[in-house]
């Protein structure tokens, strides 16, 4: 199987463009954000601090997540319950960083990454693919932006969906997150020594896209 991975901070793009050039190739796409955003969502609900450690642990044995794949899009299920909208909310960001934190979360979700990279052409998107999901993929990219496009980009995307937010709060949100996701002890967002650094912050959607493609391209072809 062929799998490429792509990690990076928020809003740097990964998501889109890994969708796209997932359809072009007739790849999956996997966001493996969204296994943390369902285990953060899952605290929430149940009223549990997404920093208590014993707390979530101990919900853990109560969580069920899967990810299913329907015509190629990504369903996130909590416990039988398709949860790829609720997941999407402000607050499941800051609950999935802050879970994301805590080892048992990280090992719990592991496997689940591993499988579904075992059995299917995928690009995978995330945190720790490069640097511990998948050492071994065929290509590592480490997508970034300035964090003034990437809360940009974040704000157009909300407000296209009608949501009433500001620029100003995004980018304090964006900061505190990749701060938090940069410094934990345990698998922090960092370039793979392997992986190859992609500054989106002055390319179109097109010229990203165009690009990754044909460096897929360049290692299937050999
Ligand atoms: O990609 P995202 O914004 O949906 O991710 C939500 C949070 O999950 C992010 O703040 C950090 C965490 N995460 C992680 O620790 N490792 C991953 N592979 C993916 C996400």
């Amino acid at each position: 199987m062929i799998n490429i991975a792509i990690d990076g901070p928020g809003g740097a793009g990964k998501s889109t463009i890994a969708r796209a050039v997932a359809a072009e190739l007739g790849f999956i796409y996997v966001d493996t954000g969204a296994l943390y955003r369902a285990v953060g969502l899952n605290a929430l609900r149940h009223g549990i601090d997404t920093r208590n450690i014993d707390g979530i642990v101990k919900m853990l044995d109560e969580t069920d997540v899967s990810l299913s794949f329907i015509d190629g899009e990504q369903r996130v299920m909590l416990n039988g319950e398709d949860v790829s909208t609720a997941i999407r909310l402000p607050e499941a960001s800051m609950a999935a960083s802050n879970v994301s934190a805590i080892p048992a979360v990280r090992q719990f979700l592991f496997d689940l990454q591993r499988k579904i990279a075992e059995e299917n052409n995928c690009l995978m998107d995330g945190r720790d693919i490069g640097s511990v999901v998948l050492p071994n993929a065929d290509l590592k990219l480490f997508m970034t932006a300035s964090p003034e496009t990437r809360a940009q980009r974040r704000f157009d995307e909300l407000k296209a969906k009608g949501e009433d937010v500001k620029y100003s709060e995004i980018l304090d949100e964006l900061n505190k997150r990749d701060y938090q996701d940069s410094h934990r002890e345990i698998a922090p967002l960092k370039q793979a020594e392997d992986a190859i650094l992609f500054d989106t912050s002055d390319l179109s959607f097109d010229e990203v896209k165009n690009k990754l493609i044909e460096m897929v391209k360049e290692k299937i072809d050999g």
